[in-house]
């Protein structure tokens, strides 16, 4: 495998001498190299780029396959996101070219409304560049490193520019791009750049070439597609993938509804979410008036008369200037906040997919006898709204022996990995599903033809990483997972007993049925019935079953 090391046993003869060593002044040197000057020789700024290019990992590009995944998902999330804000119902092309085994060109084409061209190379070409996170708004991005971070992977592992092709009007010309990230400075660097025709009226199309793998399986790209059409109904996907018969053999999922998703707005952070140094550094840098007017303007739910009694509770005036206020009273009015009623959040800022729409996704994908879904109420975790929805489907042709099928989601996004690290397979497992008549080995996945759908709404979701593969395991998120569960299970029990007593009904009456010729024939011989009349007994008894199975 390591081929150095394979290399090491060259033949004696050709190894080269090894020059003599200064001893003493080597000595020197590695004493110097270990005092407080010899290491500020040694530190300086790290750029962004360069400590995610180093730890790929905590991006999603862990090993080639999951390098795919990562870029397909990072470019939909990038076009749905966008169509979603520009309120355009968004039509989606991904296409997986393979150039080799272990090479691939990922494409993704969107209608939305394209990106002006000035700001095309730092959103392609600059990690930590985004228009969501500076923000509290619902979206499936927030953070500002996910397509730079593909792009900035496929160029490491190919060599190869990411080509963006983006038109804001079809009364305009396109803008195609190609960029390179200097991971050095964290900056783009444009290998070309040029206006072309481009046969689509407005919209994005980005191109990235990377080492990576084509799989099947629960971890695949046909099964990333397949989940995001489940949670967007009003979006239309084709998805060409790698190794097709025909070069435009496409898998089509059509939008189940042309209603889009409804709007959300943005809101201020929640008092309660607010960390100490946080709040420190707000009044620090405020510009504010006084302290109560900071309070107001920066948050949501705080009015003039909330802002005087959490002063008060803190123990100095309200109309005390931001930057005057003390370390110790910052600590104080930290403390003050916790200890004061304030309104919950407003909750318009998050859309739900919605129970029907959602309902009729699941029934698109997996048709079953028995589907059901639940929204719940919006809830709060430290300050940020959030909101659960569940989706069960029961029977059909899901198989019946192995642990049920899971779809976690944040935001509409599909989560495929870290599974055991997501808050809502702590809350599935936690979940008593024999109540609800199907098996479940302690601590564990029920099992049986079932599919579990679980989708977290919020306007910041708490992702265990930057990856963004599993949700934290806030207790107040886990708690409404689970009732959100506990509704859909109910209804499945209810669902499963009925079954039962109907399988149990039809039992019973396959016995009877069996038995109504011979009682016929003894009735015949005690009462010495003509044949006619035998007949005549077997099909009153026969109606008289059918008629009890419509009672
Ligand atoms: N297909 C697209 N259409 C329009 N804007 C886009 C598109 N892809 C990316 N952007 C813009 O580029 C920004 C950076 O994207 P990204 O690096 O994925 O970060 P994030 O999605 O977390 O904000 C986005 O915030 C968005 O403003
Ligand atoms: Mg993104």
């Amino acid at each position: 495998m390591d081929e150095d090391v394979a290399g090491a046993e060259a033949p004696k003869a050709a190894r080269p001498r090894k020059p003599r060593v200064d001893v003493a002044s080597r000595d020197a040197k590695l004493k110097e190299s270990r005092t407080a000057e010899g290491m500020a020789k040694r530190q300086r700024d790290i750029s962004v780029s360069e400590f995610f290019a180093k730890n790929r990992h905590l991006l999603g590009f862990d090993n080639p396959a999951k390098a795919l995944l990562t870029t397909v998902k990072e470019l939909v999330d990038n076009a749905l996101d966008a169509c979603d804000e520009a309120r355009i119902p968004a039509d989606i092309e991904i296409r997986i070219d393979a150039l080799s085994e272990e090479r691939f060109r990922v494409s993704c084409r969107d209608n939305g409304p394209g990106i002006v061209p000035r700001n095309v190379p730092s959103v392609f070409g600059k990690l930590l560049y985004g228009s969501k996170f500076h923000r509290l708004k619902m979206s499936r991005g927030q953070q500002g490193i996910g397509v730079s971070a593909a792009g900035m992977y496929g160029l490491l592992t190919t060599g190869k520019p990411v080509q963006v092709i983006s038109r804001t009007s079809s009364k305009k010309l396109a803008y195609r791009c190609d960029i390179a990230i200097d991971t050095q400075r964290n900056e783009p660097a444009v290998k070309l750049e040029k206006e072309i025709e481009w046969e689509h009226p407005q919209g994005t199309q980005v191109e990235i070439e990377l080492e990576a793998q084509y799989r099947k399986g629960q971890h695949s790209v046909d099964n990333y597609v397949l989940q995001i059409s489940l949670a967007n109904p009003h979006a239309q996907l084709r998805y060409l993938p790698p190794w097709r018969e025909q070069p435009d053999e496409a898998v089509v999922y059509a939008r189940v509804t042309e209603q889009m998703p409804p709007e959300t707005a943005e809101i201020k952070p929640h008092p309660y979410g607010v960390e100490l140094g946080v709040l420190m550094q707000m009044l620090r840098e405020s510009k504010a008036r006084s302290v109560a007017s900071l309070l107001c303007e920066e948050f949501s739910r705080i009015s003039p008369r909330v802002a005087d009694e959490i002063t008060a509770k803190a123990g100095f005036a309200s109309t005390l200037k931001p930057t005057k206020v003390s370390e110790a009273q910052v600590i104080a009015l930290h403390a003050a906040i916790a200890a004061t009623k304030i309104m919950a959040p407003s909750t318009d800022c998050i859309a739900p997919i919605g129970e029907e729409l959602l309902l009729r996704a699941l029934a698109a994908v997996h048709p079953s006898p028995f589907p059901t879904t639940v929204t719940r109420k919006p809830s709060v975790y430290r300050g940020n709204p959030f909101l659960i929805e569940v989706g069960l489907a029961y029977g059909g042709d899901l198989p019946a022996e192995e642990s049920a099928t899971m779809y976690r989601y944040a935001n509409r996004v599909p989560l495929q990995y870290q599974q055991g690290a997501c808050a809502v397979t702590r809350a599935i497992t936690a979940t008593e599903w024999k109540s609800y008549g199907l098996s479940q080995p302690r601590g564990a996945m029920p099992i049986g033809p079932l599919v579990i759908l679980v989708h977290i709404a919020s306007v910041w979701v708490p992702f265990t990483s930057e990856s963004k593969e599993a949700i934290a395991h806030y207790p107040e998120i886990i708690k409404e997972i689970k009732l959100g569960l506990q509704d859909c299970g109910r209804r499945l029990g209810a669902h499963m007993r009925r079954r039962r007593r109907e399988a149990d009904e039809e039992k019973k009456r396959g016995y009877i049925q069996k038995y109504i010729p011979h009682l016929a024939s003894a009735l015949q011989e005690i009462l010495g019935l003509s044949d006619p009349d035998r007949e005549h007994t077997v099909e009153t008894l026969t109606t008289l079953l059918e008629r009890s199975r419509k009672l």
